[in-house]
């Protein structure tokens, strides 16, 4: 009789290749506060009670160097994060030097830290003057946006590395113009399928503009868009009409954007945070994850927490282009979650490295707790906790694992060891995550 085999158990740290960019995003309207000539403001004012109004949301617009540092001190290595039009050209035409000398300062900190630095250049809200011509319906829409990255990218330049243009072009279009999702619609808030058609064509074209404008000043500094990607499953593994639906899905949600706009991205960026299941007999349309029916842990704001789904979106996307993973992360008041969050996608960011897709970065979302648009201020992505009373910042323990991560640019097997329930973070890190 042969020996019963071993049960095998492998202790190697899962490493990650050299250069990987580590870090965290955050976009200017949810941290800066005091955004008063946003379309976002005025509409929040009107159509929101006071408690889910930006206000001084972080106060990031004074306190960047304290927050920079913080994301230096958690180890990160690059930082995401976008500038806010509305400052800069708070009247059409007219361009606001003092807002720009201030993102000249703010850029010029990051580097003196030596991050890489990932730039947005839209991240949902716009000018009122451009909201009041009809924001991305207008047909001139894309001319404006143009005419604002020929202002600024020239100013900027050197402080950047990576561009983004636009950041989920799908998600704005399905919140502003397709009536938006259980909790509200994001401004000008209207129900409009001509409507939302023409605000994507404009953004693609939005995008190529601004990829020529941005090529033209420097020849090498990669330009790209930050995409919600989402996973699709059939909710009955063989169900054709399902996996039909599957196909549909994916198409509409992940390709269409990247078809419009094929040839003008260096890189792909991916925002993940959804998995559906297409069930049949709910009409086959994708909703946020009911617990009870879908048997899946969820995040404080219901969403399904399913790190497989970002391993099938990378293997689904890739298409030769680097990938940069610009947004994932979870809202939870529950810190320990946010560490298992962590560790289990990361896990699946480097199966699929192993699987040949070309995964150069990772920015959790988000650095510090922030403004979550029409949810107001309760859902906490931060690595970083912020009081809102007193703009007190408190590292949380997950930052200190994932610094320990990036620190060692893989996954210690000691952290593989907080996936098994009832482990707490905080003893793990009291004792010290060892070498393999
Ligand atoms: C957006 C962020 C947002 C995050 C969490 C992404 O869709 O880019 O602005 O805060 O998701 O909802």
């Amino acid at each position: 009789m042969p020996d019963t085999p071993k049960p095998k158990h492998d202790h190697a740290s899962l490493n990650f290749p050299e250069g990987f960019l580590w870090g965290a995003a955050t976009s200017a309207f949810q941290v800066e506060g005091n955004n008063t000539n946003a379309d976002w403001w005025e509409w929040e004012q009107k159509n929101q009670p006071a408690e889910k109004r930006s206000g001084l949301s972080a106060n990031q617009y004074e306190l960047y160097e304290k927050d920079f540092d913080l994301a230096k001190e958690l180890g990160h290595n690059s930082h995401r994060l976008s500038i806010e039009w509305s400052r800069i050209e708070p009247e059409e035409g007219q361009f606001n030097q003092e807002a720009i000398d201030h993102y000249i300062k703010v850029l010029k900190v990051l580097k003196s830290l030596n991050f890489t630095v990932m730039l947005t250049l839209w991240h949902f809200t716009n000018p009122q003057w451009f909201a009041e011509k009809g924001g991305w319906t207008n047909f001139k829409s894309a001319f404006y946006f143009e005419r604002f990255v020929k202002k600024i990218a020239p100013e900027l330049l050197d402080y950047v590395d990576f561009w983004i243009t636009i950041n989920e072009p799908g998600v704005y279009t399905f919140m502003s113009y397709l009536g938006g999702d259980s909790a509200g619609a994001f401004p000008p808030a209207k129900k409009n399928t001509t409507q939302a058609l023409l605000v994507t064509w404009n953004l693609a074209r939005a995008h190529k503009k601004a990829y020529k404008v941005l090529r033209s000043l420097h020849p090498q500094k990669p330009i790209g868009i930050a995409q919600n990607v989402q996973s699709f499953e059939p909710f009955h593994k063989h169900s054709l009409i399902e996996q039909f639906a599957v196909g549909i899905s994916d198409m509409v949600t992940n390709h269409s954007f990247y078809f419009l706009t094929k040839g003008y991205h260096d890189f792909l960026g991916l925002n993940y945070y959804f998995n559906y299941r297409l069930n049949r007999q709910k009409g086959l349309l994708p909703e946020v994850a009911n617990p009870e029916v879908q048997e899946r842990d969820v995040s404080d704001l219901g969403w399904e927490i399913y790190p497989e789904g970002i391993f099938s979106v990378l293997t689904d996307l890739a298409d030769g282009l680097p990938i940069y993973i610009t947004e994932c992360g979870i809202a939870s008041t529950n810190d320990d979650r946010r560490t298992r969050f962590l560790i289990n996608y990361l896990q699946e960011v480097y199966r699929a490295i192993e699987s040949g897709v070309k995964v150069k970065g990772f920015f959790y979302w988000s650095l510090i707790d922030n403004f979550e648009w029409h949810r107001g201020f309760d859902p906490r992505f931060g690595l970083v906790e912020v009081n809102y009373e007193t703009q007190k910042r408190t590292i949380r323990p997950s930052a200190l694992v994932y610094r320990e991560i990036i620190k060692r640019n893989a996954i210690p097997h000691d952290l593989l060891k907080l996936l098994g329930h009832g482990i707490r973070v905080e003893d793990v890190l009291k004792e010290g995550i060892h070498h393999d």
